[in-house]
């Protein structure tokens, strides 16, 4: 019997209620033992009590440190600031790890495996923004600050060079756009050389390159990186650029990782084009939650999930539509209890 988990469970908006209790389904079939602590955030916290960021939703997660989270809406434009940045802040989770692996053999990009890190608190995501009014125009100029400081980018670059050497990752690039944002981004990429150089040199391979050039690479030969290292809006970016390798924005988890707490979830959005439709693919999630096992150093159990999820794509041939196949979430979630308790 494992020693049982505390943890703070927040459904969210849109498909995440559905992905989340698929996502449960399975945790319960390995007899994970976390122990839930339910939440709302994102548009469930402002209908339910005005507020997109609940008290209690903090307090649970200062108490448990830990957290499953369903993607949370924010609005375009006006309206709050997004929960998810503020979570990031309030707990100090520097690092976003978003790993992302082909599944399902013989597709356009087959036998990719990279990890995108990002920098999760600085950059251009501080919120720095102003318009400027001229005339009778409020919206005349808009303006934004980007930060990013030498102690937090070498933090960051640290728990990624860390994370290359402990999983026997072979290369490292950093990718920058140093040559227009000399500072913004100068900053991170001669902190990246400067703590190669003085650490981990010999442990693996280090290569830079600029983030537009970096996306064309990324499509014409992916297999040519491994890890990449990146600051805040480009990592976002180009996280959803590696989500298309492997089969889309259903397939990619995430985990947010600070000094204070972890919350894992799906790399994707709150999908309201599709929620409530049965149709979601719970992958993206259940992945996190795989690597929220792995965080708990509970990785037989984690180990135990990715093969059901890919025996249930690949032997049983159960797929959702994101992925070409006919199935709802539903029957994807049943195929993979089963493959879990009878593997
Ligand atoms: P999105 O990621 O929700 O959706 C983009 C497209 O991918 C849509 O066509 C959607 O149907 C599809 N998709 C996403 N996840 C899927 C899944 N599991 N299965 C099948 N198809 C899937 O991005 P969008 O539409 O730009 O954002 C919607 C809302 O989500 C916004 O309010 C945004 O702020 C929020 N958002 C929240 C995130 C989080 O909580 N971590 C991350 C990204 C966006």
């Amino acid at each position: 019997m494992l020693n049982s988990i505390p943890a703070t469970l927040i459904p969210g908006d849109g498909i995440g209620p559905e992905i989340i209790d698929a996502t449960l389904a399975a945790l319960d079939a390995l007899q994970a033992p976390f122990v839930w602590d339910r939440q709302i955030a994102g548009l469930g916290g402002v209908e339910a009590c005005g507020d997109p960021l609940p008290a209690a939703t903090l307090d649970s997660i200062r108490r448990t440190r830990l957290a499953l989270k369903g993607p949370l809406e924010t609005p375009s434009g006006g309206g709050y600031r997004s929960s998810n940045v503020r979570l990031r802040e309030e707990f100090k989770l520097y690092a976003n790890l978003r790993p992302a692996r082909t599944l399902i053999p013989g597709g356009r990009f087959d036998k990719i495996d990279l990890v995108v890190v990002r920098e999760n608190l600085e950059g251009l995501y501080i919120g720095h923004e102003h318009y400027v009014q001229i005339d009778d125009d409020p919206h005349a100029v808009a303006m934004a600050t980007g930060i990013n400081t030498r102690a937090g980018s070498r933090r960051l670059l640290e728990y990624a060079f860390e994370h290359a050497v402990n999983t026997g990752r072979k290369k490292v690039t950093i990718v920058h756009k140093a040559n227009i944002m000399k500072a913004l981004t100068g900053i991170f990429l001669e902190t990246g050389l400067e703590l190669y150089e003085r650490k981990y040199k010999g442990k693996f391979i280090l290569d830079t390159v600029i983030i537009d050039a970096c996306a064309m690479k990324l499509v014409l030969n992916p297999w040519q990186f491994d890890v990449l290292v990146t600051t805040n809006l480009f990592g976002d970016i180009l996280s959803d650029l590696v989500a298309g390798l492997v089969g889309g924005l259903g397939m990619t988890p995430g985990a947010n990782i600070g000094a204070d707490a972890a919350i894992f979830e799906a790399v994707h959005g709150s999908a309201p084009d599709i929620a409530g439709k049965g149709i979601a693919n719970p992958i993206a999630l259940m992945l996190a939650a795989a690597m929220m096992l792995d965080h708990c150093k509970l990785p037989d159990l984690a180990t135990r999930l990715r093969q059901g999820i890919s025996d249930t794509l690949n032997l049983d041939n159960i797929r959702t539509g994101d992925l070409g196949g006919k199935s709802g979430t539903a029957e994807f979630t049943q195929a993979l209890v089963s493959r879990i308790k009878n593997g």
